[in-house]
């Protein structure tokens, strides 16, 4: 249990819920744009895929969890071919990264603490290198700068980004 009152566990197929809200609060990062809600995101299949069938093979998650083992925030990767591309996408074998962290407990270190045990499992993994798109308005951008992500492509308001993470 890190001092400021939470833990990370690895997620499990029981996590799936809480994921599609994770996966929510990373889509509505935006409070002044119109929210889209979960059914929206459940039949829109670039958004839906990133939780669709959790866990699928391939699949690493971590969650973080308040003293009394309430999921407060998530982070998970994903691979995705070619064909079903990732808004990050790089490569067939970088899986994505997806964050998110229930406002309630956003700035106290969840992100950042998700985010590095992430880059360590991956590697534990076999994987070399992790992705995600971020736009760049989001501040999310500068928590993934600070953990090692740079820019390897730039679109008209986002960013694809990449980690390469050390294997074990
Ligand atoms: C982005 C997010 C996961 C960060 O998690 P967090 O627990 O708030 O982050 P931490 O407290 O570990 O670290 C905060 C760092 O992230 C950045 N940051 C991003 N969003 C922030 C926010 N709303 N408030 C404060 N810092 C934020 C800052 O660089 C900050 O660094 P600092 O503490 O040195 O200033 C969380 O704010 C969130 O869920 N936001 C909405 C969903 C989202 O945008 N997901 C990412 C989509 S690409």
């Amino acid at each position: 249990m890190g001092d400021i009152g939470f833990s990370l566990r690895a997620a499990t197929v029981d996590d799936a819920e809480f994921l599609w809200d994770m996966l929510l609060a990373a889509v509505n990062w935006d409070p002044t744009r119109e929210a889209v809600s979960r059914d929206q995101a459940r039949e829109d299949r670039r958004t839906a895929h990133y939780v669709e069938g959790w866990v699928r093979r391939g699949d690493l998650g971590v969650v973080a969890v308040d003293p009394g083992g309430h999921p407060v925030g998530a982070v998970w990767l994903r691979l995705f071919g070619a064909d079903d591309a990732g808004y990050g996408f790089v490569a067939a074998d970088v899986p994505e990264v997806s964050l998110g962290v229930v406002p309630s407990w956003r700035g106290r270190g969840v992100g950042r603490a998700l985010m590095a045990e992430m880059a360590r499992r991956a590697g534990d993994s076999g994987f070399t290198r992790i992705c995600l798109s971020v736009e760049r308005a989001n501040r999310a951008r500068r928590l993934y700068l600070d953990e090692g992500f740079t820019t390897v492509e730039s679109g008209p308001d986002s960013d694809t980004m990449v980690k390469v993470v050390a294997v074990r």
